[in-house]
């Protein structure tokens, strides 16, 4: 009889054991990392009452259309051309479905994560749960370290949790995209809260966000007053932009078009064509933003300048917080930035930055430029598929992004990948990468610009998560045939199926900037981004004036051959990294200079034949 009951109850509570154990259903690996990026290290474990804001990314409606639907309304081929679809549209076409959304709701009350503290954001497309590091190991088969990461030799050290791999039940898998703060090195490691301090917000810049700008260092002016562009050669200013890209425009409809340039923190300066503020002075802290918005803003002039100032990057997920304040549809979370934590704009005084966003209130400006990046193995593929569908939906909106595609050839910032995994170093970016070109030594602004070759290299090359899109498949497929690059599988995707960038170039040598108290030589891709943006946004300007709508996800038409005719090719020049010469730049497109630099006068007839 004893032992009788005594068996009973152990048989009872391991029945309760495996009845609370996740380890009865059946489970899969949901996302791995192969390799601990480059730069971190494991530090420590975390403590396990630590709270962690967990966001479960619920699988999306109607995405496997996306790039169908985003093609209807940017081929210059579609009737649908330019009908862009509104946020409600969009938000209502991808939105979860119901069983998605209670199906993880289920999971997770299963787990004893009661429903009460369960989260859904209006858009239902993410579940939200506050959840301490032992509820989250359990729940996800999981275990979290803190990583540390020394940027470069700025004596800037910025730490991430992650965990190495995780796993859901097998049911579950098909209602989740991505859950977050998982394997990918993009959160803060938590509690961070003391006074907030310029220098904390230094930490937490760069990591796995770079931005792609250097600077030469103090210069003097050589501008001359009686022939402006005598000196291009040397510094490049907005006149020798102008006279370069055969741009020349007078704004008409300032008060429906906009132009939008991404900021980071740290960039607590106000910015008016190169005015000194005081709390912190040096290129790390200033020189991107004073780069991109002294060029932006004075190219676009009177077009106002909106700064999307993206809070923190290296915690926020990156850009993700960008896609917060654009679309609300994505927004992760609650309350927007951190008012202690994150940048201190708008900055009202000056220049007209409109008020930044919290949470999908921002309605996104026609064209957005962003000179950060950061590289493609160091996320995971599903992350960055379900960031790239977010920059798809802003397409879809009629918003055009502009991305830098980096400064360090075909390598990486101090980083190429172990040839033994066969995969390139792709700088990561998405839709529009821009290139970056030099007018040569001692040649003049009406002489054929090269891919740039001081200071820094053109990001070029091919993805090995992202495949070749139709609009693509003729340039990159010519690329491949006619000009074989001499090198093989081990240093790139040469499958021929996999997408290529940049799609185009700009100058991005000897950009003479204000930067505090003086002046500076500027390289970058980093130039070259905003500068398009630019033209684009008079583009778009023109076309308002009209009645046409803005031009939107532009890669399908900048392909056509009808178009070519708006672009200088770019002949001269490769993208040295690596420990190779890179690809070299060729008639036609090429992974250094895309299609080549823009003829703005040509590219606007262009744009204003089509509907
Ligand atoms: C998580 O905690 C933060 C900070 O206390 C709070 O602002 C947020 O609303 C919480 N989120 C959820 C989903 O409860
Ligand atoms: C540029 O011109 C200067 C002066 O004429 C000459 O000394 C220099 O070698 C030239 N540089 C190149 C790269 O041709
Ligand atoms: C090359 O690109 C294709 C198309 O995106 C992809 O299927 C393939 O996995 C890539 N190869 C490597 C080695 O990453
Ligand atoms: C500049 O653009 C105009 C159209 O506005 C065009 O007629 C002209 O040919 C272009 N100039 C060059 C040098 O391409």
């Amino acid at each position: 009889m004893v032992n009788l009951s005594v068996q009973l109850l152990i048989l009872s509570f391991s029945v309760i054991g495996i009845w609370a154990s996740p380890s009865l259903h059946s489970r899969v690996i949901h996302e791995k990392r192969e390799h601990v990026p480059h730069g971190w290290e494991r530090s420590r474990k975390l403590d396990g009452s630590t709270i962690l804001p967990m966001r479960f990314g619920l699988k999306q409606s109607n995405i496997d259309r996306l790039e169908e639907l985003l093609m209807d309304v940017s081929h210059p081929h579609s009737p649908n051309y330019g009908k862009h679809w509104s946020p409600e549209r969009i938000a209502e076409t991808f939105a979860p479905t119901q069983d998605s959304v209670d199906s993880v709701i289920d999971w997770l009350d299963s787990e004893g994560l009661g429903r009460d503290r369960i989260k859904l954001s209006n858009s239902k497309g993410w579940i939200q749960i506050n959840a301490t590091v032992e509820e989250v190991e359990r729940l996800l088969n999981a275990e979290y370290h803190v990583y540390t990461h020394i940027y470069g030799n700025q004596h800037i050290a910025s730490s991430s949790l992650a965990c190495d791999s995780y796993s859901v039940p097998a049911h579950i898998q098909e209602h989740v995209d991505i859950i977050l703060p998982t394997v990918n090195f993009d959160a803060k490691v938590p509690p961070p809260r003391t006074a907030s301090s310029l220098s904390r917000r230094a930490q937490r810049q760069g990591a796995t966000i770079n931005s792609f700008a250097k600077s030469k260092g103090k210069v003097e002016l050589a501008v001359n007053a009686a022939d402006p562009l005598a000196t291009c050669n040397e510094q490049i200013t907005p006149a020798c932009l102008r006279a370069l890209y055969n741009f020349t425009y007078t704004f008409v409809a300032t008060n429906e078009n906009s132009y939008g340039i991404v900021g980071s923190t740290p960039t607590l300066v106000s910015i008016d064509g190169g005015v000194a503020q005081t709390k912190e002075q040096s290129f790390d802290f200033n020189g991107e933003s004073d780069l991109d918005l002294e060029y932006g803003m004075t190219l676009v002039n009177p077009q106002k300048v909106t700064l999307y100032q993206a809070g923190d990057l290296v915690e926020g997920a990156s850009f993700n917080n960008l896609l917060d304040a654009l679309d609300g549809s994505y927004c992760t979370f609650d309350g927007g930035d951190d008012p202690t934590e994150d940048g201190i704009y708008p900055d009202k005084a000056k220049g007209g930055f409109d008020e930044p966003e919290s949470c999908g209130i921002a309605k996104p400006a026609n064209v957005i430029s962003t000179s950060y990046g950061s590289q493609e193995p160091e996320m995971t593929a599903s992350y960055q598929i379900r960031q790239c569908n977010e920059y798809g939906k802003l397409g879809m909106m009629g918003v055009t992004i502009l991305y830098s595609s980096g400064d360090n050839g075909v390598g990486g910032p101090d980083v190429c990948i172990n040839p033994r995994t066969g995969k390139e170093t792709a700088s990561g970016t998405r839709f529009d990468p821009v290139g970056a070109t030099q007018i040569n030594p001692n040649a003049t602004v009406n002489d054929p610009e090269s891919a740039c070759e001081q200071v820094i290299f053109s990001g070029g090359g091919f993805s090995d998560i992202f495949a070749l899109p139709s609009y693509q498949a003729e340039a990159v497929t010519s690329f491949l045939t006619n000009h074989p690059p001499p090198y093989t599988a081990q240093q790139f995707n040469n499958s021929g199926k996999a997408r290529g960038y940049p799609d185009l170039a700009a100058n991005g040598a000897n950009y003479i900037v204000g930067i505090d108290d003086g002046f500076e030589l500027v390289f970058g891709t980093s130039c070259s981004s905003p500068v398009v943006g630019s033209l684009i946004t008079a583009i778009n300007d023109a076309r308002l004036a009209v009645g046409k709508s803005p031009v939107g996800f532009i890669n399908p038409t900048i392909y056509l051959d009808s178009f070519q005719s708006g672009f200088n090719d770019i002949t001269m020049g490769g993208n040295q990294g690596c420990g190779t010469p890179g690809f070299t730049s060729v008639e036609g497109w090429d992974p250094v200079t895309g299609l080549g630099t823009p003829n703005f006068g040509k590219l606007l007839e262009l744009w204003l034949a089509l509907p």
